[in-house]
């Protein structure tokens, strides 16, 4: 997709993001939302959702797309180790990633978000498609500012 247009693309959705989040705090019921308006709003994408921090492993959210792994160790898979730095982690190719656990065969590249909200370390939002390298620096901004819309409005952990 042509740069510019998926900057608009990144700034519609943020948008209605905003909207659909607009007076409500709930977790549950705004990550589903989050994970449903980008599942549906972004070309090629395959699966969109959470992991959630339960003690020392991250555990399956709202998400869309097919079934999928229910836990994963701090630390594994792309999911675990963007969770352990802190720092969202964009993979053109999951066979070239150590590690990387496959839950849905098709999928061939990621970007994870972590999560981090007053300091705390709550999961990670995950993209995945189906295609090689679908993921450039232009879906990190965007990625990166709805993760952040969603944790602002938030006043409560899942
Ligand atoms: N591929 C991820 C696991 C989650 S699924 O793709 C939905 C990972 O390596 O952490």
């Amino acid at each position: 997709m042509e740069p510019t247009l998926k900057s608009e693309l990144y700034d519609s959705l943020l948008r209605q993001l905003q909207a659909l989040l607009e007076d409500e705090s709930d977790f549950i019921a705004n990550a589903a939302n989050t994970a449903a308006l980008v599942y549906h709003a972004l070309p090629e994408v395959n699966w969109v959702g959470f992991y959630l921090c339960r003690g020392e492993q991250l555990v399956l959210g709202p998400f869309q797309g097919k079934p999928a792994c229910r836990r994963i160790e701090l630390g594994k898979g792309v999911c675990g180790t963007a969770a352990v730095r802190k720092t969202t982690i964009v993979v053109p190719d999951v066979r070239d990633f150590p590690g990387h656990i496959a839950c849905d065969p098709d999928s061939r590249s990621e970007i994870v978000v972590p999560l981090v909200h007053q300091g705390c370390l709550l999961g990670v939002l995950d993209v995945d498609s189906a295609s090689l390298a679908r993921f450039d620096a232009i879906d990190q901004r965007g990625v990166e500012a709805i993760a952040a819309c969603f944790l602002d409005h938030l006043t409560q952990n899942p």
